[in-house]
C-alpha cells in the first residue's frame, strides 16, 4: 500500500491548520471550566442558601471533624449529574460523528454549552440547575467525542501526539479559569454564582464560531463517499499539494471500513479488544490516580490540613497553574521520548506524592485541629508534584491514546466507550470521594496509591508504543507486533 512505510509524509503547519487546532480545543476549555467551577460554586454561600438551605444550616453549625466537613449526598450529585450526561450522551455523539461528520458534531456540542450556560446563569428552582448541568453534560460528551478524534485525524502523523494534547492544554486552561473566576465571583452577592455559570458562555461562544471555520477532517469526509472534498481538504490542512501516499492510506482505511456495517458489534469481537481495553482501561485508571480529588475538592482539602478559606482557593489556583503548565512539558515530549515513558516516569511520582501525603495526614492530622504550617506547606507541594506528572501523563494520554489506536471502522465507536467510561469514573470520584475522606480518613491517599501501582503494571505489560506510527496503520504495525495483543488479531 502506498505510503505504508512511509510515516513523513509531506506537510507544512499553515495559519489555518492552526486556527483548526486551537478553535477546536475550544472543546477542551468547556470540559475544564465545567470541571473547575462547580466546586467554588458548590462552596459560595448565596448559592447554598438559595438551592441548598438545609445544607447551608449544617454548615454553619457543623460538628468539626477534619475529615468529613462538606459530606453531603445532594451538594455532590450536582457536580456529578453532568458527568452521568455525557456519558450517555457520548453514544449518540460518536453517531453523530459518522453520519454527520466530526465537525457537526463540534457544532452541536456548542449549541448544548450554549444552552446549558443560559439555563444555569438563569435557574431560579433547583430543577433548572440540574436541566443547565445536564445541557451542559451532553455538551461534554459531544465535545469530548468529537474533538480528540479531530485533533488525531487531521494532525500530520509526526506531530499527533503534540496537537491532541492541546485538548488536554485547554482542559487544564478552563480549569484555571474556572477557579480565577471563582475566585473573584465569591465576593459578589448575591449573584456570583450566576456570574461564574453564565460566563461558561464565552468559550462557548468561541467554540460555536469555530466550529462552523473548521475544516471536516480528510478521513471522515471520504468515509461518507466525498473523495473529492477529502482530497482538497488534506491538501489545505497540509500545506503542500503532493498528499497522495496519505490520501491512498485514508482511502483504504475507508473501504475497509465501509465493510463494517455495525460498528459496536465489531466492537464487541476479539479482533476489537487491544484498543478497546486500553481505551478503557487507560480511561479508568486516569480517574483512579485520585486526581479529580483534587480537582474538585482542592480548596476542601487544602481546609482540611488548616488553610483558612483564602489561602486554599489561591492554593487551588497554585495547583492549577502547574497543571497548564506541566502539560507544555508534554506537547514537547509526547512524540520524541514516546506514550510508554511519560506514564511510567508519572506513575512512580504519583506514586510517591500521594503515598506521601497519606503518610503525613495519619501521622500528624488529628479529627479536630490542623497540620502545623512548615507541614501543610509540604501537602501542597506534594499536591503540585502529582498535578504535574499527572499533567505531562495519565491526563493527556488518556484522550490521546484512545483516540489513535482505533482502526476506522471502530474509531469513533470504540472512543466513545473510552469517553464514557471516564465519565463513569469521574461521576464516581465526584459523588463519592467526600464520603470516602469522611470514612477512610488519611487511608484514602493509599487507595489512590495503589491504584496507581496497578496501573503502571499494565502499561508495562499491555500498552504499546504508538509514538510515530500513522493512525490508520495501528493495526499492522502496533497490534500485530504486540507480544500479547496479536493472538487477539486475525
Ligand atoms: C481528565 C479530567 C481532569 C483533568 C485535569 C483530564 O484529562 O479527564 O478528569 O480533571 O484532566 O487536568
Amino acid at each position: 500500500m502506498a505510503g505504508t512505510n512511509n510515516p513523513e509524509f509531506k506537510s507544512k503547519i499553515t495559519v489555518y491548520v492552526l486556527a483548526c487546532w486551537i478553535l477546536a480545543a475550544f472543546g477542551g476549555l468547556m470540559f475544564g471550566y465545567d470541571i473547575g467551577i462547580s466546586g467554588g460554586v458548590t462552596a459560595m454561600d448565596d448559592f447554598l442558601i438559595k438551592f441548598f438551605p438545609a445544607v447551608h444550616e449544617r454548615k454553619l453549625h457543623a460538628v468539626e471533624d477534619n475529615y468529613c466537613k462538606y459530606d453531603d449526598q445532594y451538594l455532590q450529585l450536582f457536580t456529578s449529574s453532568l458527568y452521568l450526561a455525557a456519558l450517555v450522551s457520548s453514544f449518540g455523539a460518536s453517531k453523530a460523528c459518522n453520519i454527520l461528520g466530526r465537525k457537526p458534531t463540534i457544532l452541536i456540542a456548542s449549541a448544548f454549552f450554549l444552552a446549558g450556560a443560559a439555563m444555569s446563569a438563569a435557574a431560579e428552582y433547583k430543577w433548572m440547575l440540574i436541566l443547565g448541568r445536564i445541557l451542559f453534560g451532553i455538551g461534554v460528551g459531544f465535545g469530548n467525542e468529537a474533538v480528540p478524534v479531530f485533533l488525531s485525524e487531521i494532525a500530520p502523523v509526526q506531530h499527533r501526539g503534540a496537537v491532541n494534547i492541546l485538548f488536554q492544554l485547554f482542559i487544564t486552561i478552563g480549569i484555571l479559569i474556572a477557579s480565577l473566576v471563582n475566585y473573584a465571583t465569591s465576593t459578589v452577592h448575591p449573584y456570583g454564582w450566576r456570574l461564574s455559570l453564565a460566563l461558561a458562555g464565552a468559550p462557548a461562544t468561541v467554540l460555536f464560531v469555530g466550529s462552523l471555520i473548521i475544516t471536516e477532517t480528510p478521513t471522515s469526509l471520504v468515509e461518507r463517499g466525498n473523495d473529492k472534498e477529502g482530497k482538497a481538504a488534506l491538501k489545505k490542512i497540509r500545506g503542500v499539494d503532493s498528499v497522495d501516499d496519505e490520501y491512498e492510506q485514508i482511502k483504504m482505511a475507508c473501504e475497509q471500513a465501509k465493510q463494517v456495517k455495525h460498528p459496536f458489534k465489531k466492537l464487541m469481537k476479539r479482533s476489537s479488544m487491544p484498543p478497546l481495553i486500553i481505551g478503557i482501561m487507560l480511561q479508568v485508571f486516569q480517574q483512579f490516580t485520585g486526581i479529580n480529588a483534587i480537582m474538585f475538592y482542592a480548596p476542601v482539602l487544602f481546609q482540611t490540613v488548616g488553610f483558612k478559606n483564602d489561602a486554599s482557593l489561591l492554593s487551588a489556583v497554585i495547583t492549577g497553574i502547574v497543571n497548564v503548565g506541566s502539560t507544555f512539558v508534554s506537547i514537547y515530549a509526547v512524540d520524541k521520548v514516546g506514550r510508554r515513558k511519560l506514564l511510567l516516569q508519572a506513575c512512580v511520582q504519583m506514586f510517591i506524592a500521594q503515598a506521601a501525603i497519606g503518610g503525613i495526614l495519619l501521622v500528624q492530622l488529628k479529627p479536630t485541629g490542623s497540620l502545623d504550617k512548615g507541614l501543610a506547606a509540604v501537602v501542597v507541594v506534594l499536591v503540585c508534584l502529582f498535578v504535574m506528572s499527572f499533567a505531562w501523563s495519565w491526563g493527556p494520554l488518556g484522550w490521546l491514546i484512545p483516540s489513535e489506536t482505533f482502526p476506522l471502522e471502530t474509531r469513533t465507536a470504540g472512543f466513545a466507550f473510552a469517553v464514557s467510561s471516564n465519565m463513569l469514573c469521574t461521576f464516581f470520584i465526584a459523588q463519592a470521594f467526600l464520603s470516602m475522606m469522611c470514612n477512610m480518613k488519611a487511608f484514602i491517599f493509599f487507595f489512590f496509591s495503589a491504584w496507581i501501582l496497578v496501573m503502571g503494571l499494565f502499561v508495562v505489560f499491555l500498552v504499546p508504543e504508538t509514538k510515530g506510527v500513522p493512525i490508520d496503520n495501528m493495526v499492522e504495525r502496533v497490534w500485530k507486533q504486540h507480544p500479547v495483543w496479536k493472538k487477539f488479531i486475525d
